[in-house]
């Protein structure tokens, strides 16, 4: 029983997340004095909400501290009366003015379209606002006169961006972890605790699963559209050269691109629908688009090419190879865009761009050499051909 009790206590100690950043929170003082019962950790975006509660006259005294994800761009911490995520959100967005200063300014978020948001009335009044940016963090001051019967577990939403359109609109945040997860409750009678925030809440599972999805989309497109498909193309053209491999290069080609399919199709595009039907207001048209488009084109192709290839010697097989070589580049070539685009989107660490740059290098590198070598067997053969009466066959 002791034991137990032992490594309960343990156990606790070990799950607590993180007490040291509850030192981070308290060691922060802020400019001018100002003081506040409570300091909330948030857990992303390094913020912290420094706060104070007076139950008799509901307002809340808050100063929330972050920093900009850019010199020129804004912080935002906002209360959402109905869940915690951005949209219905009630907002307190602060940035630089094109005159130098500091502002902040309420909004009503009522989409996740950048262009529908504008400064506006909120539902809470707000008598005090006022922020600063010192340091590179940028701070939002405000008392908040919540509606007298408001649940005391409140849903904070925060976020911060890296620009701020010259009409004081602030543009589009990052999609990383940190941005996507931005989000809790806040506890008013509780005081504060800041292992209260987010970690447990359903809004977290929710962004930390869309999350996983992303990448998941993100890896098997990669794998299939941008990697599988271009390597079938390549032993396509040139495993056929040697006629050692006459029999192989066939039946490779046609498993690599059946399993890019496979898994593009079943894998990456399933998952693309899913998150696309989810991210209500946010539209990747461009990337969307091009990945109907290479489902098409991907459809088609596999079934001209199993259903509809003509003999080698038919008269039509010419035209049969023109347009199967040329759906299967533009393929190729729309795979390798689409998962720039979705880089682009997931803006993931740097390091992944690299590796997907360096594999197509790799790739573009072997590609060369092989070409060359086509180029000589191809002149090779031909040579031969005409110093012997011609067979009438030229394979490609
Ligand atoms: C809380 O608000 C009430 C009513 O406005 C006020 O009388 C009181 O002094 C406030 N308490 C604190 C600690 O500020
Ligand atoms: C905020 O926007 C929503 C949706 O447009 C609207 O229903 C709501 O009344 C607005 N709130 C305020 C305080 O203007």
């Amino acid at each position: 029983m002791q034991y137990l009790r032992a490594f309960l206590v343990l156990l606790i100690i070990l799950l607590q997340p993180k007490t040291s950043l509850s030192v981070t929170c308290s060691s922060q003082s802020l400019p001018g004095n100002k003081l506040y019962e409570h300091c909330t950790d948030l857990t992303n975006l390094n913020s912290f909400l420094h706060w104070s509660y007076n139950s008799s006259s509901s307002s809340l005294r808050i100063a929330f501290v972050a920093p900009p994800a850019k010199p020129d761009g804004w912080i935002a911490w906002a209360v959402n009366p109905v869940e915690p995520k951005m949209v219905g959100s009630q907002a307190l967005i602060a940035y630089k003015q094109a005159d130098g200063l500091m502002t902040v300014k309420t909004f009503n978020v009522s989409s996740y379209s950048g262009r529908s948001i504008a400064p506006s009335k909120i539902a809470f009044d707000v008598p005090e606002m006022e922020a600063d940016y010192t340091d590179g963090v940028m701070r939002i001051y405000a008392t908040i006169v919540l509606p007298k019967n408001t649940r005391p577990v409140l849903n904070q939403v925060w976020q911060v961006g890296s620009s701020v359109s010259t009409n004081g609109i602030p543009g589009v945040h990052a999609f990383k972890d940190d941005n996507l997860k931005s989000m809790g409750t806040l506890d008013l009678m509780e005081g504060g605790g800041s292992q209260r925030i987010i970690r447990t809440s359903s809004a977290s599972k929710g962004a930390n699963s869309r999350f996983i999805m992303r990448n998941f989309h993100g890896i098997l497109n990669a794998v299939s559209w941008g990697f599988l498909y271009p390597l079938g193309i390549f032993i396509a053209r040139y495993m056929r050269v040697f006629p050692s491999l006459e029999k192989a290069w066939f039946n490779l080609h046609i498993a690599c691109q059946l399993l890019a399919f496979v898994i593009g199709v079943f894998g990456g595009g399933a998952t693309g629908i899913i998150l696309g039907s989810q991210s209500q207001g946010i539209q990747h048209n461009d990337h969307r688009n091009i990945g109907i488009v290479l489902f098409i084109f991907a459809t088609l192709q596999i079934l001209f090419a199993v259903f509809l290839r003509p003999e080698k010697d038919h008269k039509y097989r010419v035209y049969w190879n023109f347009f199967h070589h040329g759906v299967g580049y533009m393929i190729a070539v729309l795979g390798i865009l689409n998962v720039f685009k979705g880089l682009d989107i997931l803006d993931p660490e740097r390091k992944w761009r690299v590796a997907y740059i360096a594999v197509l290098g790799v790739l573009g590198g072997i590609a060369l050499v092989l070409e060359a070598i086509t180029w000589v067997f191809v002149l090779k053969r031909k040579s031969n051909n005409s110093t012997k009466p011609s067979n009438g066959d030229n394979g490609v």
